[in-house]
């Protein structure tokens, strides 16, 4: 099997100016991708601004004798992201892929939070897919063909304390990656999201010392998180976009995990439940275990094909009242 490639294709990487985004910037482009390196260059809470990272990106891709453009852009507001995807537009001609990568954290007590540490939260993760992914996505409709690769999080779909802000966004990332999967799928564009694990100093941030300064584990714990963290480069991510990415890639309105080297899916399931023509309290109450048994569950691809399920219970109920 040959190998894949991106020739003729221009990919938009957000957040790319370090971490995951650089990695996956570098890898489409060593791929024949033409690419725009976006990023504004600030601290993991979103504070100050740097052109430096994203043109040093941009910079190291064509000393390997790839193409590309640093873009410096915020993706937290319309403007930005109309700004972004015109760089790809004014330097390359056309977009194709578009990755959704940048990101910020400002963990706090759900009590704790206030405007300061939610709205930008949800401006950088999730408005800010609106806010790119829009204007690419008119010309991707209007070429018949585009992949967008967005990133979600384990804390958005499993939940983690501290993180109410973002793993309000990262759900949010998750749910309008079907949607886009949906509307897309008429148009040539396909849409799935990443949930990464990778030793970027987003990851350090988050298993490091507490805001006070205390460590926020154990020596022993600490130093087998240490020994967890050398083996997630995040490179080794990078290969999952760049696939789903690709013009072969089959999937769309998926998510999958990717860390180490192992790559997983996650999905939504639901269980097979109980069923009561006249359900009471009472009944939720005592068949709890019942509801909650995840024997024989299901995956269902869309809200119609959960109440087909619905209603083939219901009908199975019916026949066996007659009988
Ligand atoms: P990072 O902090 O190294 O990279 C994030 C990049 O986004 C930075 O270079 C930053 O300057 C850029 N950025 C922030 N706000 C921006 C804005 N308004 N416009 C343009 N660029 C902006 O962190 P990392 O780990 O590489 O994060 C990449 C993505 O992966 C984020 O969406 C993050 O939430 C997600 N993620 C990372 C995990 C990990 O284990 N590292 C786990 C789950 C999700």
């Amino acid at each position: 099997m040959s190998d894949l490639r991106f020739d003729g294709r221009v990919a938009i990487v957000t957040g790319a100016g370090g971490g995951l985004g650089r990695q996956h910037a570098l890898l489409l482009a060593s791929r024949g991708a033409k690419v725009v390196v976006n990023d504004v260059g600030g601290s993991v809470a979103g504070e100050g601004r740097d052109a430096g990272p994203a043109e040093t990106v941009a910079q190291e891709i064509r000393d390997h004798g790839g193409e590309a453009v640093a873009d410096t852009h915020s993706v937290a507001t319309p403007d930005g992201g109309e700004a972004i995807v015109r760089t790809g537009l004014d330097a390359f001609g056309r977009v194709d892929i578009l990755v959704n990568n940048a990101g910020i954290l400002r963990d706090a007590l759900f009590e704790d939070l206030t405007l300061e540490l939610l709205e930008p939260v949800l401006d950088v993760h999730v408005n800010a897919l609106f806010h790119v992914t829009r204007p690419a996505w008119r010309i991707m409709r209007d070429q018949g063909y585009g992949r967008v690769v967005n990133t979600t999080s384990a804390v958005g779909l499993l939940g983690s304390p501290r993180k109410s802000n973002y793993g309000t966004a990262k759900a949010g990332v998750a749910g309008l990656t079907r949607v886009l999967a949906l509307e897309g799928a008429g148009h040539g564009i396909k849409a799935n999201a990443i949930a990464p694990i990778a030793a970027t100093r987003m990851l350090t941030q988050h298993l490091g010392d507490t805001a006070d300064g205390r460590p926020r584990h154990d020596a022993a714990t600490t130093a087998m998180m240490d020994a967890v963290v050398g083996s997630l480069d995040p490179a080794l991510v990078s290969p999952v976009v760049a696939f789903l990415a690709h013009e072969d890639c089959p999937v769309t309105g998926e998510i999958y995990t990717a860390g180490a080297g192992q790559v997983a899916r996650f999905f939504t399931g639901r269980t097979r439940g109980y069923h009561h023509p006249a359900l009471s309290m009472e009944d939720v109450r005592d068949h709890l275990a019942e509801i909650r048994d995840e024997t024989g569950y299901t995956v269902p691809d869309g809200p119609g094909e959960e109440i087909a399920q619905l209603l083939r219970v219901i009908a199975v109920q019916s026949q066996r009242a007659t009988e």
